[in-house]
């Protein structure tokens, strides 16, 4: 069965979240935000279209004025200012006007970028989320971020831009592979430990299930993840205070990711910077050994990293210190009190950074211990 949650702004209803198990529920939420005299496009990537790009424009044909398709090559490196002027063209080509809407079908690049041409076009029109990877929908299809990349820099230009619906389709995660899909589920860890630690034990009671994508467990997983989320968008949507709270793990992540050259995934590098971020929490004394201990450990049952190899430690500081988290030259770090309990922290030191990121780093004496 379907549920719906609905996401406010200045406390007011804004977009609702439906969480189903097909797309077939779409015509009929789409007639709601009255697209019947609307253009519609559908903006993808090409490994999605091949997946669900057709059976979705079908959906759409007869209850719109018309409906289109944009695909763009899957990767990060199609999240570029490049890839939203093709959509502009395209836009323009197909005579998209003000009251005309984007649906960004797909992952996490896709809902960037579409909802930043959607931001931006026209000086702003309107779009709708279907995420279909577990990143896009625990994390980044909630809450209005758009943008892309920049001269090597993550999400460097953006602007905030609410979705009108975010659709998801839960079925979808069934066909995910398996690193994508676990690299999504650091995501969902990181709600359950920075706001809610029922949610937390949770996960971890329905470890069998959550591996086995169990629909209806993932029907739970998804609506209690997004109920965190919700939260904290609603209180501080453009993150000028809590919502930075969300950035768990991202601080050290992001460093890991870009020296990686995006190698491993941004959910892995999350999990490893949520690792580093509980490792400085212990030697703080925020939380007890046994909870780092924990937090650590229950990465590896979901198939996420807590070591990596080589790391250059300086390179990784480096990196962490030219993050945009910074804010007045410090960097804004997210620390956890406990389970469930995260507190921004401007005073983290290079020395604890170099010996967090030395905690997470491989070496071969550790694997002969
Ligand atoms: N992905 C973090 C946020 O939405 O603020």
């Amino acid at each position: 069965m379907s549920e719906r949650m609905s996401v406010l702004l200045n406390k007011k209803p804004c977009y609702d979240i439906v969480f189903t198990k097909g797309f077939g529920g779409l015509p009929e939420e789409l007639a709601a935000l009255e697209c019947g005299a609307r253009k519609l496009c559908v903006i993808t990537d090409s490994k999605v279209d091949e997946l669900y790009g057709e059976e979705v424009l079908r959906l759409l044909e007869g209850k719109c004025a018309k409906a289109v398709k944009y695909v763009f090559p899957q990767g990060e490196a199609s999240k570029t200012l490049d890839t939203v002027k093709d959509i502009y063209r395209f836009l323009i080509e197909e005579g998209f006007d003000r009251k005309d809407m984007l649906l960004a079908l797909g992952g996490g690049v896709t809902g960037d970028i579409t909802g930043y041409a959607a931001a931006t076009y026209l000086r702003g029109i309107d779009y709708v989320q279907i995420p279909t990877t577990l990143l896009a929908q625990a994390d980044s299809s909630i809450g209005g971020k758009t943008g892309v990349d920049f001269d090597g820099y993550k999400n460097m230009v953006g602007a905030f831009k609410m979705p009108r619906l975010v659709y998801m389709n839960l079925a979808a995660l069934q066909t995910l592979e398996d690193r994508q899909y676990f690299a999504g589920f650091a995501e969902v860890m990181k709600h359950g430990l920075i706001k809610d630690a029922p949610f937390y034990e949770w996960l971890i009671e329905n470890m069998y299930e959550i591996c086995e994508r169990d629909l209806t467990v993932l029907q739970e997983m998804m609506v209690r993840s997004c109920n965190v989320k919700r939260m904290v968008v609603e209180k501080d949507p453009t993150e000028q205070g809590d919502r930075a709270l969300l950035n768990f793990g991202h601080t050290i992540g992001h460093a890991i990711e870009k020296a990686r050259g995006f190698e491993l995934y941004h959910g892995e590098c999350v999990a490893l910077g949520a690792v580093a971020a509980a490792y400085i929490s212990w030697k703080r004394e925020l939380l007890a050994m046994e909870e780092y201990y924990e937090i650590r450990d229950m990465f590896v049952p979901f198939y996420l990293p807590i070591s990596v190899d080589k790391l250059d430690v300086q390179e990784i500081l480096r990196l962490t210190k030219s993050d945009k988290k910074m804010e007045s030259g410090q960097i804004k770090f997210v620390l956890l009190k406990k389970i469930g309990k995260a507190v921004i922290d401007r005073t983290v030191t290079d020395e604890e950074i170099v010996a967090a990121i030395n905690e997470i780093n491989f070496s071969e004496e550790d694997a002969h211990a």
